[in-house]
């Protein structure tokens, strides 16, 4: 359906253009790439689109600039980081004089409080600990989990994605638990340490913990690291039946689902996680996560955490819960990520992917675009089911060229996804811009 020829000369047209347009980010990179590994700072910088990421003067709202002097309408929003708009002026001002105030100091402040009633009221779990980012807070999650149940594994879904968590990089190869492709360095051998079962099969889940050693099931309530897969009518009651059976713990990571809404896809469909991990854009971009627990799980760990070892338990940090990201946290959840910022935002979302599938159906081609509240994703392959399924339907060549075009158009999107999320700070016109840039390209593609 794709012509390889074409896709290669117009994305080989895109890069020159590229190059031509941002001689401050390329100078730049050349000089970065003297002192930092690979010219980035962390090693996904180098998955922007062109053959050199682009360096930033300013991010404000919806909007973010180039060095170059080039404004680009946002749907990356730091791969939701910055979910609520950039430099949120309620956050800038608790930051700046958090900052004034002494930053950290290994000592609870008031904030935290709010935060946690603020975090208990949203999702509906009553006890809260912080983490530096949600990695670190999945990270601490699977070592209660493994405490508790005295069970050495964890399970996941096949293809997802929870942070840089050694256990999860695993995927089902046949039966078999392999690592996932491109992971570098695995301290231990997955399959000792995971059980993987695909997304959207409940007689699988169901036959897996069967096996007794599992402690905890760590799920995000959809997908949204493949695409975004979305759970089948009763598939998350049958999780909870059968983690449930099993005395199997359910963790639900809200880190992406939170664009479900205030209180994520948890407090959206009713979900009752034993535990759950919400990270990313909750203090407005300054680094910080949390994790949720019932009462019932507080109650098992409560003894553990007054214990003298409790500073070499493995759970926790020396910056982690510090005044800074507690002050910003409590800006951010005051001022956005609100009922009334998602009623701005959704209808966003639903607009872009009117827009998108529009280009698709009119050009007849077999990819989908699925939404969750004010994230979309479109993705080269009918709806998929699950994670192997929307892994089969990657296409980096083709994926590259859309995002090049793209940001040579003045929209940016998601590195490694096809993914756009929506903010209160964007508007109709944003959206109309992005379908017309999509279907510019999907016409010189296919057209
Ligand atoms: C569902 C989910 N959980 C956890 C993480 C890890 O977040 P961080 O990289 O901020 O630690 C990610 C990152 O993309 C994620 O998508």
């Amino acid at each position: 359906m794709i012509d390889r020829d074409r896709l290669t000369a117009l994305r080989a047209d895109e890069e020159r253009r590229f190059v031509e347009t941002h001689p401050r980010s390329h100078d730049l990179s050349r000089r970065a790439g003297a002192t930092l590994l690979a010219g980035v700072p962390m090693p996904w910088m180098t998955r922007w689109a062109g053959s050199f990421p682009l360096f930033v003067e300013s991010a404000s709202g919806a909007r973010l600039t180039d060095v170059d002097g080039v404004e680009y309408v946002d749907l990356c929003l730091g791969d939701t980081g910055a979910m609520t708009g950039h430099a949120l002026p309620a956050v800038a001002d608790a930051v700046a004089s958090r900052a004034r105030q002494g930053i950290t100091t290994m000592l609870p402040s008031d904030d935290a409080i709010w935060v946690s009633q603020e975090l208990a009221r949203r999702f509906g779990l009553p006890q809260w600990q912080f983490a530096m980012t949600a990695t670190d807070a999945n990270r601490f999650v699977l070592r209660f989990a493994r405490h508790l149940t005295g069970r050495p594994r964890i399970a996941v879904m096949d293809w997802c994605y929870h942070g840089t968590v050694d256990e999860t990089f695993a995927t089902l190869e046949g039966d078999r638990v392999v690592p996932r492709p491109g992971l570098l360095g695995a301290p231990v051998d997955v399959a000792q340490t995971t059980a993987v079962v695909p997304f959207n099969d409940a007689d699988a889940l169901d036959r897996r913990l069967a096996q007794g050693d599992v402690a905890c099931l760590l799920m995000e309530p959809a997908l949204t690291n493949i695409g975004i897969v979305l759970p089948d009518e009763g598939y998350l009651a049958a999780v909870r039946e059968i983690t449930r059976r099993h005395d199997v713990l359910l963790v639900i990571d809200e880190t992406h689902t939170l664009c479900a809404g205030p209180g994520g896809a948890t407090a959206a469909w009713g979900l009752e996680p034993d535990l759950l991990v919400v990270g990313k854009p909750i203090a407005g971009g300054i680094p910080l996560a949390a994790y949720g627990m019932t009462a019932e799980v507080a109650d098992r760990l409560r003894d553990e955490m007054l214990g003298h070892e409790i500073d070499v338990a493995g759970v926790g940090g020396t910056l982690t819960a510090n005044g800074l990201s507690l002050a910003a946290a409590r800006a951010a959840l005051s001022t956005a990520l609100r009922e009334e910022d998602f009623a701005v935002a959704i209808p966003l979302a639903e607009r872009f992917t009117a827009g998108v599938s529009g280009v698709i159906d009119r050009h007849g081609l077999p990819w989908n675009v699925q939404r969750l509240g004010c994230r979309a994703e479109y993705w080269f392959c009918p709806p998929p089911r699950n994670g192997a399924d929307a892994a089969a339907a990657v296409d980096e060549d083709l994926e590259g060229f859309l995002h090049l075009w793209s940001l040579n158009r003045g929209v940016l999107l998601t590195p490694f996804h096809n993914m756009a999320l929506f903010s209160p700070h964007h508007s109709e016109a944003d959206v109309d811009v992005h379908t017309q840039v999509f279907a510019d390209a999907v016409a010189a593609l296919v057209g």
